[in-house]
């Protein structure tokens, strides 16, 4: 089994999602020993923003492209392939400015590619590579966002995690948003990341029992 893991936080010490996805990989480790993990910390290592380069070349075929179109489309390559080789992609983030980091965008910018991760057909419909794989996103957030709360309709992170994955195929990735992480009640916050903790025990239980 193997397991993509990626960490958008820009923090290098004390991320809440940073923390939150290395759990939920000790707890996989726990009942799969030999687990293969990859990683990416977007932060650290930023996917390559698109370049006009890289928009030429996935529009010449691939005996057609230049070195330079290679080159351009190297990083992405690679990621596609690493993506497709894992059964599971766990994506840790914070949310910042309503969206996801701009290094996660990057990423997804990266991922998403004709003939690698999702398939046109004549008729202009597409198929999705990743719909066998099991999808988590961790998100924290500073604010409370969820449904009933006056900031709920502030929260482009979610729906535009799930339009760019379910482009991809995984139509119903699993969400574990925590949140609010910053007020000024540091006990409401060590609850809300124990609660995490524990949904993310049974998860991992649960995507361990259907291996
Ligand atoms: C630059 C920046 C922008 C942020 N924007 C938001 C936001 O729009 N909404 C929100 O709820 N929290 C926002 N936050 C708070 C973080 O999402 C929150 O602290 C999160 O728990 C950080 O996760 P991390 O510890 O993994 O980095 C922002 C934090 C930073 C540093």
């Amino acid at each position: 089994m193997r397991v993509l893991q990626i960490d958008a936080s820009a923090k290098r010490a004390h991320s809440s999602s940073k923390m939150l996805s290395a759990y939920f990989i000790a707890r996989l480790r726990l009942g799969m020993p030999d687990l293969a993990l990859d990683y990416i910390d977007t932060a650290a290592d930023s996917p390559p923003p698109l370049s006009a380069t890289f928009i030429e070349a996935i529009y010449t075929k691939a005996a057609d492209r230049s070195p330079a179109m290679k080159q351009a489309l190297s990083y992405s390559d690679n990621l596609c392939a690493r993506a497709l080789m894992a059964d599971m992609l766990v994506c840790a983030m914070p949310m910042y400015n309503f969206c996801m980091p701009a290094s996660f965008k990057a990423l997804i910018d990266q991922l998403v590619r004709v003939n690698l991760t999702y398939t046109l057909h004549a008729d202009g419909s597409t198929t999705g590579k990743l719909a066998q794989h099991k999808i988590l996103f961790i998100t924290t957030r500073g604010a409370d966002l969820r449904p009933g709360s006056p900031w709920q309709k502030m929260d482009a992170l979610r729906p535009a995690l799930q339009a760019a994955f379910a482009f991809m195929g995984a139509d119903d990735p699993v969400f574990v948003d925590v949140q609010p992480l910053e007020t000024n009640d540091s006990v409401a916050s060590t609850q809300l990341l124990a609660q995490a903790r524990q949904t993310l025990d049974a998860l991992a239980r649960r995507w361990l029992a259907d291996i």
